[in-house]
């Protein structure tokens, strides 16, 4: 059993167990990847300041996200294909999730299906949704959702068109992955992977074929995909969904203050400060560097989340000193995943716990939300660097 001390280590194992296209399809960004990079160099701009000589004893991570109880304030994003970066990865990553008591966010997109994940868990998770255009298909999303017991929808809201990732073109990324000479080669050299993948019946996308008009495998999906988003999407079909949805709604994908401030006035119970981990708009700026100025906008009227970049409890720490209440993390947690399956994600939401308990002792602080900006040593334009060219 290799010793886990950071998530870079889950990340190395995950690399030389898993397909090279599944591998590549998390470890990218859109274009040239420039703000998938800064997502993470970012964080690295930002300092934290040392105290001494302040009662440490009794320290605790827990807090709220949405009004529900947290052992840390962080989510587990919903990544689509989870269950293709280790056999049956959804239910593992969700139990991994209530167990650490954080929760786990089904992409719509998952391999294993709303069904499957709510049969193989005891506790509530919470459903992404992404805006489509099929308003059938969708209240049937909702109500199966509903009728799992998820205690919160995440309605994905920036991604009408998708950004191009290079490299999935070039892999021919699909699920299950095509055999081709040289995913074929590829996968020979990950047995423990294929032989897992063998054992479960579980490869398709499970919330979508057989349960969209017209898909009912791999092939027909794509086709569909391409067609079910819903490039016409407004603020008033946003706010269609929120009223669908009687329980808490999290928009995310929101970037500029100005959208923030349509997110409140659609009625969204919080928001996710995020560029969907650089995968849509290579350019935008990181969303650690845009929260001051969306806290600034709404930070007093609701509840604000980021993700994006985040690898330590330390990213983490920085993300709620700035403001946000809760974090999601997408990436760390697939790199665990991939790389040990359950007890992968348990480790990566270890280390991220430990890095963000004992930063936040040697910052002086005890809990949660005890956590300001004046912990945060900050580069002068960090929030002001770049401004509207008008
Ligand atoms: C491989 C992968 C697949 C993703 N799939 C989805 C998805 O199905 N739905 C969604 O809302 N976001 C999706 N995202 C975005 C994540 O929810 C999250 O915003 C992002 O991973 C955060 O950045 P991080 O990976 O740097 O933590 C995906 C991200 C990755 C890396």
């Amino acid at each position: 059993m290799p010793v886990i001390t950071e998530i870079a280590d889950l990340k190395r194992i995950y690399k030389r167990r898993v397909p090279k296209m599944f591998y590549d399809y998390a470890e990218s960004g859109s274009w040239t990847e420039t703000t998938f990079r800064e997502n993470t160099t970012d964080f690295d701009l930002l300092k934290l300041r040392q105290r001494i000589a302040v009662d440490m004893t009794g320290r605790s991570t827990a807090s709220r996200m949405v009004g529900q109880e947290v052992s840390m304030p962080v989510a587990l994003a919903p990544v689509g294909l989870t269950g293709m970066q280790h056999a049956d990865g959804e239910i593992k990553a969700a139990r991994a999730a209530e167990k650490f008591g954080v929760p786990f966010t089904l992409s719509t997109m998952s391999i294993c299906s709303i069904e499957d994940v709510a049969e193989n868990t005891e506790k509530p998770f919470w459903f992404q949704v992404y805006t489509l255009k099929d308003d059938d298909f969708m209240k049937r999303l909702f109500a199966r959702a509903k009728d799992a017991k998820c205690s919160a929808l995440v309605i994905t809201v920036d991604l009408q068109v998708m950004g191009q990732r290079h490299k999935d073109i070039k892999n021919g990324l699909s699920a299950p992955p095509k055999l081709t000479p040289a995913s074929v080669a590829n996968m020979m050299t990950k047995v423990p992977w294929g032989l897992e993948m063998l054992q479960t019946k579980r490869r398709f996308f499970g919330n979508i074929v057989g349960h969209a008009k017209g898909v009912s495998d791999g092939s027909s999906l794509s086709s569909w995909v391409a067609e079910a988003f819903d490039q016409a999407l407004d603020w008033e079909r946003i706010k269609q969904f929120r009223d669908w949805w009687d329980g808490p709604v999290i928009l995310k994908g929101i970037l500029d203050p100005e959208d923030a401030k349509k997110a409140l006035s659609v009625g969204a119970d919080a928001i996710v400060v995020s560029n969907h981990g650089g995968r849509q708009l290579d350019g935008a700026l990181s969303s650690i560097r845009m929260l001051p100025q969306i806290m600034d906008a709404v930070g007093d009227k609701i509840e604000v989340h980021l993700d994006s970049g985040i690898r330590s409890g330390q990213d983490i720490l920085k993300a709620l000193a700035l403001g946000a209440q809760g974090t999601m993390v997408g990436r760390a947690f697939v790199y665990g995943l991939g790389a040990m399956g359950e007890k992968g994600v348990t480790e990566a939401l270890t280390v991220m716990q430990t890095e963000l308990d004992r930063s936040m002792a040697l910052c002086g602080r005890r809990r949660i939300e005890d956590l300001d900006p004046s912990i945060l040593l900050m580069p002068d334009d960090f929030a002001t660097r770049w401004k509207t060219a008008v």
